[in-house]
């Protein structure tokens, strides 16, 4: 006879109200920026023109909001924590003419279901204000209390009682990143609005209401860029921008701040689109810094798409595409903004010889490439980098016939022509062309002198003993607050990499020394450049040891552009060939390609 199988009774029941706040809690707080972004929104929402934002602890034991807004009444300030509780959409069609930041009622619940938080909230039209304290979304107490109009909330503890996602939070200083990146966005979004933002202790912005988003980008994204105004309707799109000149881009998208009707927006479609604007003013690889807000009709911006709001469907994203590309692209080409504007592609020509003339424009529109003229600066820094440069390792390669040998075959290496290599030119002021024996070398010279720079940099790192170059007179720069955070981050690998920087006070640092392979360049350039690769590399899982001595070396190796003389091609080469890893340079990119006397016959067909 077959076995009755026996089934535990199984009751289907509604979940706690707290345990469906705890699990929703998942989606909308995925972490302290996620809380930051979801309250400041709430103090926009409300009508405010003041917004105070304290953090501490990276937003684990402290994030509060003041703001100046219209207040919730004490009768409806428990309904405020309650699921799918708003005041801003009354029915699903309302989502076609959003023009608050919340509809979905669900951001206060959330966070108070996973913190310790505390509101005090008082209306224009109320003499006292009220005060209610929820924790892990139970109500532990609500009473009247003296107050300004407005809401103060403060989230204390956030994760407390979820240890998991707790556990999960990065470094305190990926979330401060995180943090900085979220109140910077907030403040461009609503520039009309004055901000102040303290975090860990130290005030990261104070603005007071700015009339333009210009003026907002240059007080946040920093005094050294100017920023150009785009303003214009076409297509689907009408564009308010703040948009930097060719030469303030930078290697990473982290200046690129993009909103759609407000929304911090992470759309690789749309900030492509503000890249191609620029056309071919900006190499590839670089991206320009400021900000776009575009504002679209609701009804073709589903907004509805992604819990944390971040992403949003675009009806018509090839329009916009285009409207957003032609814009930029025609401010950029307004009378007087961009001298000498000529596409890079024009001016680039064969040349075996100097072609410094053909470099000029380029120099002087993007900034990117160095002067092209053989400049002693740039003669004393390879010379230098020949100089220190382990001489103990010997050269592998067989002069006679050019070709890579094993280390028991070494050959000990001489400087300079006398070496057994023959400088045959240059192309382009970029490729060194150079024979050794049976072979012809061709040599990127920047990727090459990256590698050397990074090899002899890395091992200096290591041991923190890079050589400074004092200025003569310390020079400030001022960082956006992403920047500043990984400034304080890495604040001592930079003192003891050759730099000499401390706070300034705000988000100003003062530079008394650079490394002295940089010595030749803008140290307020070269310093948030290697800020910024420290924070690109960094994102990729970067030891950031290896990030600082890659962005030493890739900032200070000669570029593209630049003229090196017969002798500077040849030490290069020599010391490219002492190096442990010289195919390529830090990157990846090859450094150099070798043809032997046979591949060229055989190309040629002479076998
Ligand atoms: N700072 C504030 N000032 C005034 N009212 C507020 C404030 N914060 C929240 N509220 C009120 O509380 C309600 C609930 O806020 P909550 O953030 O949970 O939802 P929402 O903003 O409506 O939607 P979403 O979940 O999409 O943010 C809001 O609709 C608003 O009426
Ligand atoms: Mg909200």
């Amino acid at each position: 006879m077959a076995e009755v199988k026996t089934f535990v009774k199984r009751w289907i029941k509604p979940l706690p109200k707290n345990v469906i706040n705890k699990i929703a809690a998942g989606e909308v707080v995925e972490r302290p920026a996620s809380v930051l972004k979801e309250l400041v929104e709430n103090a926009v929402d409300a009508g405010s023109d003041r917004i105070e934002i304290v953090i501490e602890k990276s937003g684990s034991t402290l994030i509060r909001v003041v703001d100046n807004g219209c207040g919730i009444d004490e009768e409806q300030l428990e309904i405020a924590f309650s699921r799918h509780a708003t005041s801003k959409i009354t029915n699903f069609s309302d989502l076609d003419r959003l023009s608050s930041y919340g509809f979905r009622g669900e951001a206060l619940p959330s966070i108070a279901s996973v913190s310790r938080l505390r509101m005090v909230s008082r209306t224009p039209d109320s003499d006292a204000g009220t005060e209610i304290i929820i924790e892990g979304g139970i109500l532990q107490s609500k009473k009247p209390i003296a107050a300004q109009v407005g809401t103060t909330i403060e989230v204390e503890d956030l994760f407390f009682n979820t240890p998991a996602r707790r556990k999960f939070l990065k470094s305190q200083s990926t979330e401060t990143r995180h943090l900085a990146r979220t109140a910077t966005a907030m403040a461009i979004s609503s520039y009309r609005i004055g901000f102040s933002a303290t975090l860990n202790g130290k005030k990261i912005f104070v603005l007071k209401p700015d009339n333009s988003l210009s003026d907002r980008a240059t007080a946040l994204l920093g005094n050294d860029y100017k920023f150009i105004a785009v303003k214009g309707q076409l297509g689907p799109v009408r564009l308010e921008g703040a948009i930097c000149l060719p030469e303030n881009v930078r290697n990473n998208r982290y200046g690129q701040y993009l909103f759609i009707n407000g929304r911090f927006i992470l759309s690789p479609t749309i900030l492509h689109a503000w890249v191609s604007g620029y056309g071919e003013l900006i190499p590839r690889g670089l991206f320009p810094v400021g900000a776009l807000l575009l504002t679209i009709d609701p009804t073709q911006v589903d907004v509805n798409v992604h819990p944390s709001k971040t992403e949003v469907r675009l009806a018509h994203e090839r329009e916009v595409y285009d409207a957003v590309k032609k814009l930029i692209a025609e401010s950029l080409r307004q009378d007087g903004i961009i001298p000498n504007l000529r596409p890079i592609a024009q001016q680039q020509g064969i040349s075996i010889s100097d072609s410094s003339s053909n470099q000029k424009d380029y120099n002087s529109i993007s900034g990117i490439v160095n002067n092209a003229a053989a400049t002693p600066g740039l003669i004393s820094r390879l010379y230098k980098t020949v100089a220190i440069a382990d001489s103990n390792r010997q050269v592998e390669i067989d002069k006679n016939t050019g070709e890579l040998i094993t280390p028991s075959n070494v050959v000990e290496p001489d400087f300079g022509p006398a070496s057994g290599f023959r400088f045959i030119g240059r192309f382009d002021n970029l490729y060194l062309l150079i024979a050794a024996g049976d072979a012809l070398f061709i040599i990127d010279q920047h990727t090459a002198h990256e590698r050397v720079l990074y090899e002899e940099m890395l091992e200096k790192v290591e041991k923190q003993a890079v050589n400074a170059q004092h200025l003569l007179f310390p020079v400030q720069v001022e960082l956006d607050p992403e920047q500043y955070a990984v400034f304080e981050e890495s604040l001592e690998l930079l003192n003891g990499s050759g730099f000499t920087v401390s706070p300034f006070g705000g988000r100003m640092v003062n530079i008394e020394a650079v490394p002295a392979i940089m010595s030749k360049k803008s140290p307020e350039k070269m310093f948030s450049k290697v800020i910024d690769d420290i924070m690109s590399l960094r994102k990729t899982g970067y030891d950031i040891k290896k990030a600082m001595a890659q962005s030493i070396a890739c900032r200070s190796a000669v570029m593209a552009g630049d003229f090196l003389t017969e002798a500077e091609a040849i030490g290069l080469m020599e010391q490219l060939l002492k190096c442990k890893d010289r195919y390529s340079c830090p990157h990846g990119r090859p450094t150099f390609l070798r043809f032997s006397r046979k591949d060229l016959d055989r190309q040629f067909g002479r076998t």
